[in-house]
């Protein structure tokens, strides 16, 4: 597991590129603390990366992103950074073990915090799809009264007044004032680093047979089989097909998901299919994170949920024995990638 993860980091980040192809203010020698940023690159087999145009990466933007995202006076109160609520040892997702996210003021989120692992290849973001950019995404926590509680006047003119910012922006994008879409900018390209393909699933697909246990193996056919029928929707190597489904978890949606948004009666209770990668550092399962364990998830999915118009095909009874469930549980946990979580360039960066 060691070796291979040395292996995979190895080949699949290429640490030379800094071609200073970005925007202005390249120094093509950037650091912060013990942080080196490293452009992504796809692994193997799986689809491009992402880099918006007007957004492309650069080392500068991505070091003040890191900072950005781990900066609490992005907030109100001054104690809600976005790390308050997505926790890099928790693959991003929920750090508190509780249901929902506490924002400035204990204001809580109306749903879970998803992992952000693998974001530079989604095209829609929030459960409901409502942003399609990370870069719009993150006006979103930073506006909402139950997140951080800002105005961009206020973010702008807390930025401007510290001088680490001063440097790190000027380093980043050059001479100019700071704005909201330059604090975007660079949180996204932050976000797009945050790339998880180091699972033990990951190894035993580049060769390492001894990579996943007989259980797993069993579980990973499962879930390609038509009988479970899981990678219809969770497609391997991401694990999402980045549509919206109805699983069947209420009668009559509770929150109405994608049709909250398109108004159309077929989208209500249809949320974003996330990936299921590193499960067992998230802790909580769907939307609302009603589920606190992978058992009771396989027990919904067993038993088909409620019947929906129109219904998924996949969502229906499945018949899978208790020892089916166990395999299935075992692949899911061979998602989880430790290099990932241990990744000590995403943590929190050294004052
Ligand atoms: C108070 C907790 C909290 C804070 C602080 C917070 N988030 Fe989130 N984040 C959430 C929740 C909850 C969701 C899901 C909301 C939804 O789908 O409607 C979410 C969703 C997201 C998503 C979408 C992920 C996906 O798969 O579509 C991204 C990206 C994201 N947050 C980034 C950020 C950034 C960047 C910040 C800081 C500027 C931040 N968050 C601050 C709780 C938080
Ligand atoms: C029809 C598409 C579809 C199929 C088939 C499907 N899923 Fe899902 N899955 C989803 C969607 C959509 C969600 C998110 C629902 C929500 O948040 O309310 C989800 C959520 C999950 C979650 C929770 C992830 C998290 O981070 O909260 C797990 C675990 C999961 N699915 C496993 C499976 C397994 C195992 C199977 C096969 C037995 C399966 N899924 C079949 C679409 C599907």
């Amino acid at each position: 597991m060691v070796l291979g993860a040395t292996l995979f980091s190895g080949c699949l980040f290429d640490r030379a590129d800094r071609d200073g192809s970005g925007e202005g203010g390249e120094t093509g020698n950037v650091t912060d603390g013990d942080y080196v940023p490293v452009k992504p690159v796809s692994p193997a087999g799986w689809p491009s990366i992402v880099w918006p145009k007007e957004n492309p990466y650069t080392p500068a933007k991505d070091v003040l992103g890191r900072r950005l995202f781990f900066e609490p006076a992005l907030s109100r109160t001054q104690n809600r950074a976005c790390s308050w609520c997505h926790g890099a040892l928790e693959a991003f997702a929920d750090v508190h073990g509780d249901s929902m996210s506490f924002g400035v003021g204990s204001g809580t989120t109306t749903r879970n915090t998803p992992t952000l692992a693998n974001l530079a290849f989604a095209r829609t973001f929030f459960f409901d799809g409502r942003a399609s950019t990370l870069e719009a995404q993150a006006f979103g926590p930073l506006y909402a009264a139950n997140e951080m509680d800002m105005t961009g006047p206020e973010i702008v003119a807390r930025l401007s007044a510290d001088t680490t910012y001063i440097r790190l922006f000027a380093q980043a994008y050059g001479s100019g004032p700071i704005t909201m879409e330059r604090v975007t900018r660079a949180l996204a390209t932050y976000e797009r680093t945050l790339i998880s393909f180091r699972s033990p699933y990951d190894l035993w697909r580049a060769g390492d047979s001894a990579a996943l246990s007989p259980s797993a193996k069993r579980g990973e056919a499962l879930f390609r089989s038509a009988k479970a029928g899981c990678a219809e929707c969770h497609v391997p190597p991401l694990f999402t097909d980045g549509g919206f489904h109805n699983i069947g978890l209420d009668s009559v949606p509770v929150d109405p998901g994608l049709g909250g948004i398109t108004g159309r009666p077929e989208d209500m209770g249809r949320f974003k299919t996330p990936t299921l990668r590193n499960l067992t550092a998230t802790k909580f399962y769907m939307h609302d994170a009603r589920f606190r364990s992978l058992q009771r998830v396989l027990e919904h999915y067993n038993a088909g949920g409620f019947p929906q118009p129109p219904g998924a095909p996949s969502i229906r009874p499945l018949g899978l024995t208790s020892g089916e469930q166990d395999d299935l549980i075992s692949f899911l946990e061979a998602l989880t990638d430790t290099a990932f979580l241990q990744t000590a360039e995403y943590h929190f960066p050294n004052r």
